[in-house]
């Protein structure tokens, strides 16, 4: 297949836009002057003097849009060198696609000292005309003390400014050092972001991954994650075996390198999604790729050794190019963390550092969650913390407040509950007005209001899950939801409504006889979604759901909700349960709370028109922006323009300048 690099437009250069996103994980493109990189991607090492695979298959072959090689091995080999210089490195390694270099950095970590300057490698790098340059920054290895790591995370910063001005415009990657201390990692991050850096690899990992120290490489992406631009692609420096892609992609990770797919292939190592195979350990191959098409373990081995070696860098390169894939499609596909907790049962330290980030997951990772999923989640008993997805509406709940003075509890089925206790909530409503109904779900309680709504109604898992709370995380969570609890009572959906009747009864005594109809009961459970979707208080939220009408599906389902005056506001989603403004639904909330993006006046006229809005024509972001949830769009006088959904967080609002920001649903027109 001949395939045809893309270079940038020319005001695009070194611009990285986000395309799509899970919470941190994302699809990205970095615009290069070769091509424009889909990431995220890894970068094969190719070494100029031994080629296990030529570049030119890299790309046509198996699809490699970029690869890395070590500009201090170009210059120190006078052919080499000469003919990049002469020619260029595109011409000299045969390759169309984007063409990343390294500094000497990590020879020099190898192999003592190198000889060359840090200006020279980065003008070197520069002259043969690579696309993303590394500059020469400092090794700091897990063993060195605390000061020499810090030496050398100075050291590093020091020459950011110097390294920045040989590369004169070309792409530069500014390594992120501090070995294993997190305050180290993030005063290098903070430092190296101050210049203007292309990407961020995140250096000195290496021997952590050699020797599996992964939950250590979990703290240090988290550690430099938040201090980076998030504007900036994130190289995971050395990263190459296939099990770290989808925790590493659900942390931010936007780019990886290896040589492991050739090293591993020179000691008959095999690469598998899973782990690695020693291939004099195999009878048959559990996997098949096209370079074992035709073989057996039997038939490999008794190849050649350089046909061996080539054979099974061929098989470790689709295996890593394909792991990839999936990572990508699982970020479209919303499942990144299920990856992430599948590949963590293949191994145990993988495992430590999966359960390490369960329990340390970053506020900020949660909050760029979007809440709400098309599809179901997958759970059971070994996944007791909650993907991010169900953390994040976990966090809009945890602020849930309710007047209420009692509690009702109901556990042991799984959704969708209105079909099995609507009866038995509006009977509730009617004689004990003043309690709440929530549902236990294996990830906690759920206010009735929100039942409907994905991926809690959709959570799949073995029955076992659904009576997996402690009375210890019942009593946590009212307590959270309720403050001090007056009285509270646990039901069950197998007791049948009459049965949990007489235990609510003897509990709360007879109660009292309200006349409350059905349409009460679904507008205060749709004025709780207006205040958590849309972040506005609870007085508004009632007032701009008062005196609403609503239509009504076959199945009983409010379809639209219009207000006192007919307006139709909004519609409820039945696919995920969050809501859809209409334009004038988000006109009445605009200043009442729901997060608004001001953008400038270059952009009014096409917001007015309904066209989104690109990054870059942000001025300010008033609240806060949670990917997948509504917003506001306002001039910079105040004047509403229309309404959308949001692409990004505030921050990211803030420094992205390529790609869309705001998907928008209706703008106001001309
Ligand atoms: N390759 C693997 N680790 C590193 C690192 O820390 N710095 C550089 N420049 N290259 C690397």
């Amino acid at each position: 297949m001949t395939r045809e690099a893309n270079p940038c437009r020319e005001g695009d250069h070194g611009k990285f836009e986000m395309t799509d996103r899970d919470g941190w994980a994302r699809l990205g493109k970095l615009h290069t002057a070769t091509h424009v990189l889909n990431t995220p991607c890894l970068l094969p090492v190719i070494n100029p003097n031994i080629r296990t695979v030529e570049p030119r298959e890299l790309w046509e072959r198996y699809g490699f849009e970029a690869l890395i090689t070590n500009s201090y091995v170009i210059w120190k080999h006078d052919n080499l060198k000469n003919q990049a210089l002469e020619h260029g490195v595109h011409t000299l390694l045969d390759y169309p696609g984007v063409i990343m270099t390294d500094s000497g950095t990590f020879q020099n970590y190898v192999y003592g000292d190198v000889e060359v300057g840090v200006e020279e490698i980065v003008t070197f790098q520069r002259e043969i005309g690579v696309d993303i340059a590394t500059m020469l920054d400092v090794f700091g290895t897990p063993d060195m003390s605390k000061e020499e790591v810090e030496d050398a995370v100075n050291q590093t910063i020091d020459r950011a400014a110097v390294s920045i001005e040989a590369a004169n415009g070309t792409l530069l990657n500014g390594p992120i050092q501090g070995g294993i201390h997190s305050d180290l990692r993030a005063q290098s991050a903070i430092g190296m972001s101050e210049h203007d850096f292309a990407v961020h690899p995140i250096g000195g990992i290496v021997p952590l991954m050699e020797r599996q120290r992964y939950r250590e490489l979990v703290e240090i992406i988290l550690a430099c994650r938040e201090e980076i631009p998030w504007n900036r692609p994130i190289h995971i420096f050395g990263c190459g075996h296939p099990h770290l892609f989808p925790i590493c992609v659900a942390l931010g990770a936007d780019l990886f390198d290896s040589a492991a797919y050739a090293l591993f292939a020179r000691d008959d190592r095999m690469l598998m999604p899973w782990g690695t195979v020693k291939l004099g350990d195999l009878t048959e191959f559990p996997i098949s790729t096209e370079a074992l098409a035709g073989h057996t373990p039997a038939s490999v081995m008794a190849l050649s050794d350089d046909a061996r070696c080539e054979l099974l860098a061929r098989h470790n390169l689709e295996i890593t190019a394909s792991e990839l894939a999936r990572c990508r499609q699982a970020i479209r596909d919303g499942s990144i963390w299920r990856l992430v907790e599948e590949r963590s049962h293949t191994n145990a330290a993988l495992r430590e550092a999966t359960e390490y980030l369960y329990e340390n997951m970053p506020e900020g990772l949660i909050s760029a969650t979007n809440p709400l999923r098309d599809g179901g989640v997958r759970t059971s008993q070994d996944l007791p913390t909650s993907p991010p997805a169900i953390a994040a509406l976990g966090r809009l709940l945890t602020s849930y407040q309710t007047d209420a003075k009692r509690g009702i509890l109901i556990s042991g089925a799984s959704g969708p509950w209105r079909d099995k206790i609507g009866g038995l909530v509006h009977t509730i409503a009617r004689r004990w007005p003043d309690a709440e109904v929530f549902i236990e779900t294996p990830l906690g309680l759920l206010p009735y209001s929100f039942e409907d709504v994905s991926p809690w109604t959709h959570l799949m898992g073995p029955k076992s899950i659904w009576n997996s709370l402690s009375d210890e995380d019942r009593r946590f969570d009212l307590e959270a939801m309720m403050g001090e609890i007056e009285q509270h009572v646990h039901i069950s959906f197998d007791n049948g409504k009459q049965k949990n009747l007489e235990i609510i009864e003897s509990e709360f005594g007879n109660g009292e006889d309200e006349e409350i109809e059905k349409i009460d009961i679904d507008r205060r459970m749709i004025e709780d979604k207006v205040r958590y979707f849309l972040d506005v208080q609870p007085e508004i939220s009632k007032q701009y759901m008062s005196g609403s009408s609503f239509v009504y599906s076959r199945t009983h389902r409010v379809r639209n909700v219009h207000s006192s005056d007919g307006e139709h506001l909004l519609s409820p989603r039945m696919r995920d349960g969050g809501l859809s403004l209409t334009l004038e639904g988000a006109r009445r909330l605009h200043g009442a709370g729901t997060p608004t993006v001001v953008v400038n006046d270059d952009s009014v006229p096409f917001t007015r028109k309904g066209r989104n809005v690109m990054h870059g024509f942000i001025l300010q972001v008033k609240g806060d922006l949670t990917p997948g949830l509504p917003c506001l769009i306002e001039d910079q006088n105040g004047v509403f323009l229309g309404h959308g959904v949001s692409m990004c967080t505030s921050q990211e609002a803030a420094c992205f300048t390529k790609g869309i920001a705001i998907k928008v649903r209706e703008g106001i027109g001309e």
